[in-house]
């Protein structure tokens, strides 16, 4: 019974055209390269609009007018023909012409008799769809047409697709798990992606593995990685980076916990309580990047990171309108965690035509207007760059400030590396390396334990404690050098931020 009920589930898209069709237009213009795709949609689409299923006639320049169970329309070969046989047609259906910019392009009389044909169509209940993969409207036509471009198929879109894809693979033999659980998960996994670019991830996955299941999850993530980040701008991040990985940050840690209950509830909760997102700023190497990796897998959500670098390159045209489009196409891959990393590398001190500002501006607006299941954690080292409407109280809900990690928040990292690494921290005086490490950053820890193994490793022996010792006194921190900097971002902060860390630094 499940699949049935599945099966009647609307897609995003299918619910758009349906409601185009309910609304009695009758010339639909979808712009979109994706001609399987649509044809899945418009059947869709038939099936709901109405108690007794419209029927889908489809016509190209090369197969003809075909009905709807394949069979061929007899003497209907060109454009002009394919419009008369609509003009004659009795009885409600969907006419899909494929490719149909060509002849409206070159023929002044199919555009004409297109224009009788919305006349003759108008509530009759026969819907004329026409796809290409441009938009090309004329001028006559262009206020009787509904003009559309289909989003990213939502979750409802791609488990219809898998399911079809888990058939035709068992049909040729091949492994494919098709359980409602799997296919929920598989789903969600290609969300963000087109439906051509699904079917290129999933057969890939495939050819690696051998069949199609959950345990195709990695290979299918890293084809998502990959098509992703050809876009340039945003790269999908994978890896999965627990909560307990992080040393210190307590109060962070507990804001976190909270949000995502919140988050979680956000379809039942009113706009101003849903979770926005977080701003995390502070000293270089004392996790920032890390707790953001970290929300995307406790949220157990998809994590998008937006290279701020990349947008001001220029590489992806110019970066207001790379900047805009980069968060539109996040908009469509909702829910997810949306990490615009380093927020102020984009600013310089030249910028002359006010980009940044309408960068920073737009961004603002997006913050407020965005979808609910988008979350953004914004990451910056110098916020004294950022323009101050971007701290102010409601735009994020809340700003963190990540200090040099405290005397226990260090013991913890070093607790946290070692053990990543093999090492049971209890075999080590951790309070001696802590008093060491008095000024360290997080990065610096970890980079103590690291050139520590390596050092043991080489010589082919286990790691002691006084090869932690003996790099410690050998590492001199950015603090030191950075230390009027580091007071700077401190006395900045002090007043605009919330520590990360449980109590105040005593200088
Ligand atoms: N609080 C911390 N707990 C555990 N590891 C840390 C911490 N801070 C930094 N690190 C280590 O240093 C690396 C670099 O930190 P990162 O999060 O990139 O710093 P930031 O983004 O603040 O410059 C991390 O990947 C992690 O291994
Ligand atoms: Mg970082």
């Amino acid at each position: 019974m499940q699949e049935t009920r599945q099966a009647f589930a609307e897609s995003r898209a299918a619910k758009t055209l349906r409601e185009i069709f309910q609304s009695g237009r009758p010339l639909i213009y979808i712009r979109s390269a994706e001609e399987q795709r649509v044809a899945l949609v418009l059947r869709a689409a038939a099936r709901s609009f109405a108690a007794e299923p419209l029927p889908v006639l489809t016509w190209s320049l090369t197969e003809g007018m075909r009905h709807e169970d394949g069979e061929l329309q007899e003497g209907i070969e060109g454009p002009r023909e394919a419009l008369d046989f609509i003009a004659a047609f009795q009885s409600p259906a969907i006419f899909h012409l494929k490719d149909f910019h060509d002849p409206l392009r070159e023929s002044a009389a199919i555009r004409r008799r297109l224009r009788d044909l919305y006349e003759s169509c108008l509530d009759q209940q026969r819907f004329i769809v026409i796809t290409s993969p441009v938009r090309f409207v004329p001028e006559e036509i262009e206020r009787d047409l509904v003009y559309l471009e289909l989003q990213l198929p939502d979750l409802v879109e791609l488990s219809h697709f898998l399911r079809e894809e888990t058939r035709q693979l068992s049909a040729r033999g091949i492994e494919a798990d098709s359980s409602e659980a799997t296919l929920a998960q598989l789903a969600r996994t290609l969300q963000g992606l087109t439906l051509n670019e699904s079917r290129h991830a999933v057969r890939r996955a495939v050819s690696t593995t051998g069949h199609l299941g959950s345990d195709s999850l990695p290979a299918l993530l890293e084809e998502k990685r990959l098509l992703v980040n050809r876009s340039g701008v945003v790269e999908f991040v994978t890896g999965n980076t627990e909560i307990s990985q992080i040393g210190g940050l307590e109060v962070l840690k507990q804001w976190l916990i909270e949000r995502k209950k919140l988050f979680q509830l956000r379809d039942n909760l009113s706009t101003d309580i849903v979770p926005k997102g977080v701003l995390v700023m502070g000293i270089p190497g004392c996790g920032k990047s890390l707790c953001v990796k970290a929300i995307g897998s406790y949220f157990d959500l998809p994590l998008y990171r937006i290279d701020m670098i990349e947008v001001f390159s220029g590489r992806h045209g110019p970066p207001e309108g790379a900047f805009v489009q980069a968060c539109k196409m996040l908009e469509e891959m909702a829910p997810a965690v949306v990490w615009f990393d380093e927020i102020e590398m984009g600013i310089t001190s030249a910028d002359t035509g006010g980009e940044q500002g309408r960068i920073f501006a737009f961004f603002l607006t997006w913050m407020q207007e965005k979808a609910r299941g988008l979350f953004v954690a914004a990451t910056a080292n110098r916020i004294d760059l950022l323009p101050a409407e971007m701290i102010r109280k409601g735009r994020f809900d809340e700003v963190f400030f990540v200090d040099l990690p405290l005397d226990e928040e260090r013991a913890d990292i070093f607790k946290v590396h070692l053990s990543r690494r093999g090492v049971d921290p209890a075999q080590v005086n951790i309070g001696r390396l802590v008093a060491f490490a008095n000024g360290w950053t997080g990065a610096e820890i970890e980079q103590c334990v690291v050139s520590a193994m390596t050092k043991a490793r080489l010589e082919d022996r286990d790691m002691t404690e006084q090869d932690l010792v003996n790099v410690a006194s050998d590492i001199v921190p950015l603090s030191r050098t950075m230390k009027e900097q580091i007071n700077h971002i401190r006395g900045w902060a002090s007043e605009r931020a919330l520590r990360a860390s449980r109590r105040p630094i005593t200088r």
